[in-house]
Protein backbone atom coordinates (compact mmCIF):
# COMPACT_ATOMS: atom_id res chain seq x y z
CA UNK A 1 0.00 0.00 0.00
CA UNK A 2 0.91 3.19 -0.83
CA UNK A 3 -0.19 6.26 1.07
CA UNK A 4 2.18 9.67 1.12
CA UNK A 5 0.54 11.02 4.11
CA UNK A 6 1.43 8.39 6.13
CA UNK A 7 3.41 5.83 4.65
CA UNK A 8 6.51 5.26 2.66
CA UNK A 9 6.68 4.29 -1.02
CA UNK A 10 9.13 1.46 -1.16
CA UNK A 11 7.24 -1.95 0.76
CA UNK A 12 8.34 -4.71 -1.14
CA UNK A 13 11.19 -6.96 0.49
CA UNK A 14 14.71 -6.46 -2.41
CA UNK A 15 12.87 -3.44 -4.17
CA UNK A 16 16.63 -1.74 -3.79
CA UNK A 17 16.39 1.39 -3.69
CA UNK A 18 14.55 3.58 -1.28
CA UNK A 19 12.23 6.08 -2.65
CA UNK A 20 14.09 8.67 0.88
CA UNK A 21 17.10 8.50 2.62
CA UNK A 22 17.18 10.84 5.87
CA UNK A 23 20.52 11.30 7.55
CA UNK A 24 21.54 12.13 10.82
CA UNK A 25 24.83 13.45 9.72
CA UNK A 26 27.30 12.80 13.17
CA UNK A 27 30.41 12.90 13.92
CA UNK A 28 31.59 15.73 12.33
CA UNK A 29 33.84 16.79 15.47
CA UNK A 30 35.13 13.73 16.35
CA UNK A 31 36.35 13.35 12.52
CA UNK A 32 37.98 17.06 13.21
CA UNK A 33 39.36 16.42 16.74
CA UNK A 34 41.32 13.21 15.13
CA UNK A 35 43.18 15.52 12.80
CA UNK A 36 43.50 18.44 15.71
CA UNK A 37 41.65 20.69 13.93
CA UNK A 38 38.67 22.64 15.38
CA UNK A 39 35.12 21.45 15.46
CA UNK A 40 34.57 23.83 12.71
CA UNK A 41 36.80 21.88 10.15
CA UNK A 42 34.84 19.11 11.02
CA UNK A 43 31.29 20.74 10.02
CA UNK A 44 33.14 22.05 6.66
CA UNK A 45 34.13 18.60 5.77
CA UNK A 46 30.76 17.59 6.35
CA UNK A 47 29.27 20.10 4.01
CA UNK A 48 31.46 18.92 1.32
CA UNK A 49 30.53 15.29 2.04
CA UNK A 50 26.71 16.17 1.88
CA UNK A 51 27.39 18.31 -1.43
CA UNK A 52 28.86 15.01 -3.15
CA UNK A 53 27.14 12.40 -1.81
CA UNK A 54 23.80 13.97 -2.87
CA UNK A 55 25.14 14.11 -6.40
CA UNK A 56 25.69 10.56 -6.24
CA UNK A 57 22.30 9.99 -4.60
CA UNK A 58 20.57 11.60 -7.24
CA UNK A 59 22.39 9.17 -10.05
CA UNK A 60 20.78 6.58 -7.93
CA UNK A 61 17.33 7.07 -8.47
CA UNK A 62 16.56 7.99 -5.32
CA UNK A 63 14.09 10.96 -5.14
CA UNK A 64 14.31 12.09 -1.59
CA UNK A 65 17.03 13.21 1.00
CA UNK A 66 16.73 14.56 3.93
CA UNK A 67 19.20 15.69 6.68
CA UNK A 68 19.40 16.73 9.47
CA UNK A 69 21.68 19.64 9.53
CA UNK A 70 21.00 22.13 12.88
CA UNK A 71 19.07 20.83 15.39
CA UNK A 72 16.58 22.65 18.11
CA UNK A 73 18.86 21.65 20.42
CA UNK A 74 22.43 22.25 19.34
CA UNK A 75 21.60 26.11 20.21
CA UNK A 76 23.12 24.64 23.32
CA UNK A 77 26.38 24.39 21.93
CA UNK A 78 29.71 27.06 22.15
CA UNK A 79 28.18 30.23 20.60
CA UNK A 80 31.31 29.98 18.15
CA UNK A 81 30.27 26.55 16.98
CA UNK A 82 27.47 27.98 16.47
CA UNK A 83 28.53 31.13 14.54
CA UNK A 84 30.59 28.67 12.15
CA UNK A 85 28.06 26.51 11.24
CA UNK A 86 25.64 29.67 10.85
CA UNK A 87 28.69 31.32 8.12
CA UNK A 88 28.84 27.61 6.58
CA UNK A 89 25.09 27.47 5.46
CA UNK A 90 25.64 31.24 4.29
CA UNK A 91 28.45 29.98 2.23
CA UNK A 92 26.72 26.67 0.96
CA UNK A 93 23.43 28.21 0.36
CA UNK A 94 24.64 30.60 -1.80
CA UNK A 95 26.66 28.02 -3.86
CA UNK A 96 23.53 26.12 -3.97
CA UNK A 97 22.05 29.03 -5.64
CA UNK A 98 24.69 29.20 -7.93
CA UNK A 99 24.51 25.75 -8.90
CA UNK A 100 21.10 25.95 -9.60
CA UNK A 101 21.12 27.26 -12.99
CA UNK A 102 22.78 24.16 -14.08
CA UNK A 103 21.19 21.17 -12.06
CA UNK A 104 18.52 19.82 -11.51
CA UNK A 105 17.80 19.57 -7.95
CA UNK A 106 15.16 20.90 -5.54
CA UNK A 107 16.49 22.30 -2.21
CA UNK A 108 13.61 22.28 0.55
CA UNK A 109 14.14 23.19 4.38
CA UNK A 110 12.35 21.59 7.46
CA UNK A 111 12.30 23.61 11.28
CA UNK A 112 11.45 27.06 12.38
CA UNK A 113 13.88 29.43 10.42
CA UNK A 114 12.18 32.16 12.46
CA UNK A 115 15.37 32.06 14.83
CA UNK A 116 18.04 32.89 11.90
CA UNK A 117 19.01 36.20 10.81
CA UNK A 118 16.99 37.96 8.20
CA UNK A 119 19.99 37.82 5.32
CA UNK A 120 19.92 33.47 6.09
CA UNK A 121 16.05 33.58 5.40
CA UNK A 122 16.39 35.41 2.89
CA UNK A 123 18.57 32.82 1.32
CA UNK A 124 16.50 30.48 2.30
CA UNK A 125 13.37 31.65 0.80
CA UNK A 126 15.26 32.71 -2.70
CA UNK A 127 16.54 28.38 -2.71
CA UNK A 128 12.67 27.05 -2.18
CA UNK A 129 11.16 29.29 -4.82
CA UNK A 130 13.69 29.05 -7.79
CA UNK A 131 14.62 25.38 -7.29
CA UNK A 132 10.59 24.54 -6.98
CA UNK A 133 9.84 23.30 -10.36
CA UNK A 134 13.22 21.27 -9.89
CA UNK A 135 12.71 17.36 -11.02
CA UNK A 136 15.43 16.12 -9.36
CA UNK A 137 16.81 14.84 -6.32
CA UNK A 138 14.70 16.88 -3.33
CA UNK A 139 16.74 17.90 -1.05
CA UNK A 140 15.32 18.88 2.37
CA UNK A 141 17.95 20.64 4.86
CA UNK A 142 16.47 19.99 8.27
CA UNK A 143 17.87 23.29 10.56
CA UNK A 144 16.52 24.64 13.85
CA UNK A 145 14.47 21.76 13.55
CA UNK A 146 12.92 19.23 16.37
CA UNK A 147 10.58 16.03 15.78
CA UNK A 148 8.94 17.47 19.22
CA UNK A 149 8.81 21.89 17.91
CA UNK A 150 7.40 20.08 14.97
CA UNK A 151 4.68 18.00 15.92
CA UNK A 152 3.85 21.26 18.52
CA UNK A 153 3.55 23.97 16.14
CA UNK A 154 1.38 20.97 14.10
CA UNK A 155 -0.96 20.41 17.09
CA UNK A 156 -1.22 24.58 17.37
CA UNK A 157 -1.91 24.58 13.77
CA UNK A 158 -4.65 21.88 14.14
CA UNK A 159 -5.95 24.17 17.36
CA UNK A 160 -5.99 27.30 15.42
CA UNK A 161 -7.59 25.81 12.50
CA UNK A 162 -10.70 24.56 15.23
CA UNK A 163 -10.89 27.27 17.15
CA UNK A 164 -11.55 29.81 13.83
CA UNK A 165 -14.67 26.72 13.16
CA UNK A 166 -12.26 25.17 10.18
CA UNK A 167 -11.98 22.01 11.52
CA UNK A 168 -14.17 20.05 14.39
CA UNK A 169 -12.33 17.48 17.12
CA UNK A 170 -13.49 14.49 15.71
CA UNK A 171 -11.63 15.30 11.89
CA UNK A 172 -8.46 15.16 13.89
CA UNK A 173 -6.81 12.24 12.48
CA UNK A 174 -3.30 11.07 11.46
CA UNK A 175 -3.77 12.34 7.95
CA UNK A 176 -4.79 15.91 9.26
CA UNK A 177 -1.92 16.11 11.96
CA UNK A 178 0.42 14.85 8.79
CA UNK A 179 -0.74 17.60 6.73
CA UNK A 180 0.46 20.27 9.32
CA UNK A 181 4.07 18.66 9.30
CA UNK A 182 7.20 21.00 8.02
CA UNK A 183 7.39 18.45 5.96
CA UNK A 184 4.48 17.76 4.19
CA UNK A 185 4.02 16.44 1.50
CA UNK A 186 7.33 14.76 1.20
CA UNK A 187 6.67 11.03 1.77
CA UNK A 188 8.03 9.67 5.09
CA UNK A 189 11.39 7.95 4.78
CA UNK A 190 12.18 4.50 3.84
CA UNK A 191 16.04 4.54 4.99
CA UNK A 192 17.33 6.32 8.13
CA UNK A 193 20.90 6.86 8.71
CA UNK A 194 22.53 7.80 11.49
CA UNK A 195 26.63 7.87 11.41
CA UNK A 196 28.82 8.41 14.15
CA UNK A 197 28.08 5.42 16.40
CA UNK A 198 25.34 6.35 18.19
CA UNK A 199 22.07 4.46 17.86
CA UNK A 200 19.25 6.90 18.48
CA UNK A 201 17.21 9.22 16.56
CA UNK A 202 17.21 12.35 18.63
CA UNK A 203 14.59 13.89 17.71
CA UNK A 204 14.72 13.65 14.08
CA UNK A 205 11.51 13.67 12.02
CA UNK A 206 10.03 11.34 15.24
CA UNK A 207 6.34 11.27 13.45
CA UNK A 208 7.65 10.48 9.36
CA UNK A 209 9.78 7.35 10.71
CA UNK A 210 7.48 5.47 12.17
CA UNK A 211 8.30 3.06 9.64
CA UNK A 212 11.77 3.80 8.50
CA UNK A 213 14.19 1.07 8.21
CA UNK A 214 17.01 2.20 10.60
CA UNK A 215 21.23 1.82 9.69
CA UNK A 216 23.23 2.80 12.28
CA UNK A 217 27.41 2.73 11.53
CA UNK A 218 30.20 3.88 13.39
CA UNK A 219 32.13 6.20 10.46
CA UNK A 220 31.77 9.56 10.97
CA UNK A 221 29.77 11.33 8.55
CA UNK A 222 32.80 13.69 6.53
CA UNK A 223 33.99 9.42 5.83
CA UNK A 224 30.71 8.07 4.92
CA UNK A 225 31.36 7.84 1.26
CA UNK A 226 29.43 6.12 -1.95
CA UNK A 227 30.90 2.74 -0.35
CA UNK A 228 29.26 3.35 2.91
CA UNK A 229 25.98 4.43 1.37
CA UNK A 230 26.06 1.29 -0.32
CA UNK A 231 26.68 -1.05 2.66
CA UNK A 232 23.41 0.67 3.78
CA UNK A 233 21.33 0.10 0.75
CA UNK A 234 22.41 -3.81 0.44
CA UNK A 235 21.09 -3.70 4.09
CA UNK A 236 17.98 -1.58 3.48
CA UNK A 237 17.56 -3.88 -0.02
CA UNK A 238 17.31 -7.17 2.12
CA UNK A 239 14.79 -5.82 4.69
CA UNK A 240 11.17 -7.20 4.78
CA UNK A 241 9.09 -4.39 5.45
CA UNK A 242 5.76 -5.19 7.06
CA UNK A 243 4.18 -2.04 8.33
CA UNK A 244 2.93 -3.47 11.31
CA UNK A 245 1.26 -6.00 9.23
CA UNK A 246 2.24 -9.62 8.72
C1 LIG B 1 26.83 16.48 14.33
O1 LIG B 1 28.22 16.32 14.45
C2 LIG B 1 26.57 17.38 13.23
C3 LIG B 1 25.94 18.58 13.35
C4 LIG B 1 25.45 19.10 14.63
C5 LIG B 1 25.78 19.46 12.20
C6 LIG B 1 25.75 18.80 10.88
C7 LIG B 1 26.03 19.80 9.88
C8 LIG B 1 26.66 19.60 8.71
C9 LIG B 1 27.12 18.29 8.21
C10 LIG B 1 26.92 20.77 7.85
C11 LIG B 1 25.70 21.06 7.06
C12 LIG B 1 25.90 22.37 6.49
C13 LIG B 1 25.24 22.84 5.46
C14 LIG B 1 25.62 24.14 4.97
C15 LIG B 1 24.15 22.12 4.82
P1 LIG B 1 28.91 16.59 15.85
O2 LIG B 1 29.55 17.93 15.76
O3 LIG B 1 27.92 16.43 16.96
O4 LIG B 1 29.98 15.47 15.88
P2 LIG B 1 30.60 14.83 17.19
O5 LIG B 1 29.52 13.97 17.81
O6 LIG B 1 31.74 14.01 16.67
O7 LIG B 1 31.05 15.96 18.08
Amino acid sequence: MTNVLTRNSTPEKGSGIPSHIAIVMDGNGRWASKRFMPHSAGHRAGAQNLRKLSEYIETLGVKYLTVYALSTENWARPEKEIAGLIKLMHEYFQQYIDDSKKNDMRLDFIGDASRFEPELQQKIETLKTITRNKTGLHVTLAINYGGRDELVRAARALAADTANGLLTPDKIDEEALTRKLDSFPTPHPDLLIRTGGEKRVSNFLLWQCAYSEMFFTDTLWPDFDKKELHAALDWFGGRQRRFGGR
